[in-house]
């Protein structure tokens, strides 16, 4: 069966690393059944061909209009497909869309009519918000990390700034990779519009945003990028509970230590473009 990135290389290069990053998602255990999905921005790679393809299915709306997305194209992971099959399959476990006109539906272009995920809300809505601020940022990733949403279960991590508190002070790194923290959206049905607006105010102001008991979303340059800020928070929350199940609380570094750390490598407290 031909496909699109038969004839596109660089494409298939960002397809490629989507593959390879949903492997690690089943590894590390946070990719259960068809759990967590992907947007990229592939834009960039559209050519005129590319751009003249044909709808494999009706239009779909998006459930929100999101004026920045016009024409946009993106690669999104299907829905009820598993992270595991994609690693192998990219293009039979995911699709390429294509926005319409209105800014508030899509349609399927290639390479099979594979339905995107039902988080496309939330994904849409932080992709049509990274345009609008004129980031470089291309790739959203939601996904299920264990010990982030163990966390969420516990109402004291719930409190604004508490959990970015504990987990930066786990690890200098984490604080160097995340100095903006992890924002909190009180628990909210799965891929409800509700939730993709929630997400999208708290992603202003941190890197990565924790769905209360459900998961996280993180945006990136590319996917590798959204993983790795993602893997950076979920590796605090790790060392937080082995020192809990060593029998205490950790001490975490202290403010002083933390506030060097900010100062030494200037720190952003606000979203790079
Ligand atoms: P999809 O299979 O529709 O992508 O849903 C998985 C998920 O994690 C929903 O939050
Ligand atoms: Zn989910």
């Amino acid at each position: 069966m031909s496909s699109i990135l038969d004839s596109r290389p660089a494409l298939r290069e960002v397809i490629e690393q989507v593959a390879e990053v949903t492997g690690y998602l089943w590894q590390k255990g946070w990719a259960e059944r068809n759990g967590g999905n992907i947007t990229v921005n592939i834009t960039e790679f559209a050519d005129t061909e590319m751009a003249a393809l044909p709808a494999l299915a009706p239009a779909q709306p998006i459930g929100k209009t999101l004026p920045n997305l016009r024409g946009k194209f993106f690669y999104v992971k299907g829905t009820g497909k598993r992270m595991r099959d994609l690693a192998r399959q990219p293009m039979q476990n995911g699709s390429v869309i294509r926005i319409c006109p209105d800014c508030a539906s899509y349609e399927i272009i290639a390479d099979l009519p594979v339905m995107p995920t039902s988080e496309l809300p939330s994904h849409l809505a932080l992709q049509d918000y990274l345009l609008g601020t004129g980031s470089t940022y291309k790739a959203t990733l939601h996904t299920h990390p264990i010990e982030l949403v163990a966390m969420s279960h516990i109402q004291r991590f719930l409190r604004p700034g508490e959990m970015t508190r504990v987990l930066w002070s786990m690890i200098p790194e984490t604080l160097a990779f995340a100095p903006l923290g992890i924002g909190i959206v009180p628990y909210k049905l799965p891929g409800s519009v509700e939730l993709a607006d929630a997400t999208l105010e708290q992603i202003k102001e941190h890197d990565v945003v924790l769905w209360e008991k459900h998961g996280t979303v993180a945006v990136g340059t590319d996917i590798m990028d959204a993983f790795d800020q993602t893997d950076v928070l979920c590796k605090a929350a790790n060392i937080y509970m082995c020192a809990r199940s060593m029998g205490s609380e950790p001490d975490g570094m202290t403010p002083e230590a933390m506030r060097e750390v900010q100062q030494v490598f200037h720190l952003p407290t606000k979203r790079p473009c």
